[in-house]
């Protein structure tokens, strides 16, 4: 079986309903990033932050995965798939994908100020109350890496791109380092490197053999699995 790496972004999850980062009607059109997604001002301002998280969080549990979290799913039954997202939703998980790491955190957890690896699921509705504590008697936090803070599951995902037969890149801006640098780690010049994207995404490092599906993702990402799926099955 090919191994296939799926590397997703907001793009992924904008046909659910969820909105993207930077695109017009963006949420960082609406929030500064440093006013709910840094460290500091966790440190600064709690309750904003905090809150910022519940709405994201309240607003995703009534969010579907679409046709595309769906096929990168369904593509299990005939490669070897293996999903990087950036997205602190589960809309793949809801999919049906059995491997995603999450590059940047994940809504549905918290975790202790302290602790990094004291982590909690979030088995019941979306709110985190401000003085929650974690058993190591510190407060919790999202567990979503702010800007300024390092990305521990960036390394493995280097390991899982080195790895691939070949790289699907769908939904992202490429704008946010160090994920956006993953495009680089695969293993050789040869491997094929395919983008949905229905915008522009800084491709210019990009030495690869490239293709841009124009397309978004509910629709462009079926078409391509199946044109694979027709390549590489027959
Ligand atoms: N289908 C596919 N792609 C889409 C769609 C769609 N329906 N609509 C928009 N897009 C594309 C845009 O063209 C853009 O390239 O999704 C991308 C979204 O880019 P960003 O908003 O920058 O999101 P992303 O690349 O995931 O951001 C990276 O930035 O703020 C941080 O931590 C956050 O993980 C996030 C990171």
């Amino acid at each position: 079986m090919k191994r296939i790496v799926v590397f997703t972004g907001a793009g992924v999850s904008a046909d659910s309903g969820i909105s993207t980062f930077r695109d017009a009607d963006g949420l960082w059109a609406n929030y500064r990033i440093e006013d709910v997604c840094t460290p500091e001002a966790l440190q600064r301002n709690r309750a904003q932050v905090i809150e910022f998280y519940n709405m994201r969080r309240r607003e995703s549990l009534t969010k579907r995965p679409n046709a595309g979290h769906l096929a990168i799913a369904a593509m299990e039954e005939w490669a070897d798939v293996q999903v990087i997202t950036q997205n602190v939703d589960n809309l793949h998980e809801q999919a049906g994908s059995k491997r995603v790491l999450h590059l940047h955190g994940e809504l549905m957890k918290l975790r202790s100020e302290r602790n990094p690896d004291l982590i909690y699921d979030i088995n019941d509705g979306w709110e985190q109350s401000l003085d929650a504590k974690a058993e190591d008697g510190s407060l919790l936090r999202p567990h979503i890496v702010f800007f300024g803070e390092s990305v521990p599951m960036f390394e493995p995902a280097c390991q899982i791109v080195a790895e691939a037969d070949i790289l699907i890149v769908v939904g992202t801006s490429l704008a946010v380092y160090p994920a956006a640098s993953l495009v680089y780690y695969v293993r050789d010049r040869q491997v094929p490197i395919y983008l949905v994207d229905p915008g522009n995404p800084d491709t210019a490092m990009i030495r690869n053999p490239l293709t841009h599906i124009k397309e978004r993702g509910a629709v462009g990402v079926p078409q391509l699995l199946e044109q694979l799926k027709n390549e590489l099955t027959k």
